[in-house]
């Protein structure tokens, strides 16, 4: 068979036919069929190809230990959400929905005592975190581990600063107790731009987009016998709650950051009046 406009995607399809493994086989076969009848469709100059993959190689070049922009990529065009929304809990009903890890996961979250601060700057307002861990029938998940992060009170992760931040700023390992509960303290999160240094960030600029993403926590939540849930909770009233640049939004993780100015409730937290507190309860999915 000629390699000719019409047919070339079953030609280069056709080559994979050697391919042992099935899954494997139908992803690839898949991706050229959909990449040719882009190009067919969109019909790219020489020219623009070679910026895609001026772009791309950018992208590549910009990953490091601590940077991940290929994440950053997928997320602004949409397929990190698509991806979780496809693989997460959605499909099982009367679960915590699920939404984007982000570029800013570090395996390896300092380990936390439950009600400890992740703020180990000391440096944002502070807010009190607390909740449960429950199943579908609203049963305690006994030592679910939590995994959280956030960016700082100025909106950047501990990783993008490290001269300003100590490492693990922001991040806590903890385990829920005996009833499932949780609870710590941090710096009341902030709005953030995503990174806009690098090739996603000239993406965005050449196309009239804003890298904001609304404040928000996140949380990788696992117990033996549950789905692993990747998730944020969002602050309501956030700058660009409506208009999230990486599109993970679900109105059902969103919650009140509410202002308590009392001293009582402060000191039964262990923190000083006024404070932020969020209740944010997770149900996780059996598996
Ligand atoms: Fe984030």
């Amino acid at each position: 068979m000629d390699f000719t406009e019409n047919e070339s995607a079953q030609v280069v399809a056709k080559s994979f036919e050697t391919t042992d493994d099935p899954r494997l086989r139908e992803l690839l076969q898949g991706l050229v069929a959909h990449l040719h009848a882009y190009v067919r469709e969109l019909r790219p100059t020489t020219a623009e190809w070679e910026h895609a993959v001026e772009f791309l190689t950018a992208t590549g070049q910009a990953c490091t230990d601590i940077r991940q922009e290929f994440i950053l990529l997928s997320d602004v065009l949409g397929i990190s959400m698509l991806v979780e929304t496809i693989n997460g809990t959605d499909a099982h009903p009367g679960t915590t929905a699920s939404t984007v890890l982000g570029p800013f996961h570090m395996t390896g979250s300092p380990r936390r005592e439950l009600g400890e601060s992740i703020d180990d700057a000391g440096a944002g307002p502070v807010c009190v975190v607390e909740g449960r861990v429950v199943d579908t029938e609203g049963l305690p998940v006994p030592g679910a581990t939590l995994d959280v992060w956030q960016a700082d009170h100025h909106g950047f992760y501990d990783v993008q600063q490290p001269d300003h931040q100590p490492a693990g700023n922001g991040r806590g390992l903890f385990t829920a107790d005996a009833q499932g509960r949780f609870r710590f303290t941090t710096a009341t999160p902030s709005h953030y731009p995503i990174p806009t240094d690098g090739p996603v960030g000239a993406l965005l600029r050449a196309t009239g987009r804003h890298p904001f993403r609304p404040a928000h926590i996140h949380f990788l939540v696992d117990a033996p016998g549950y789905q692993q849930l990747t998730t944020h909770v969002f602050v309501a009233d956030s700058a660009y709650i409506d208009a999230d640049a990486v599109f993970a939004v679900k109105q059902s993780l969103v919650r009140e950051f509410v202002t308590v100015d009392d001293e009582a409730a402060a000191a039964a937290h262990g923190v000083t009046a006024p404070f932020t507190l969020a209740c944010f309860d997770i149900v996780l999915a059996r598996r």
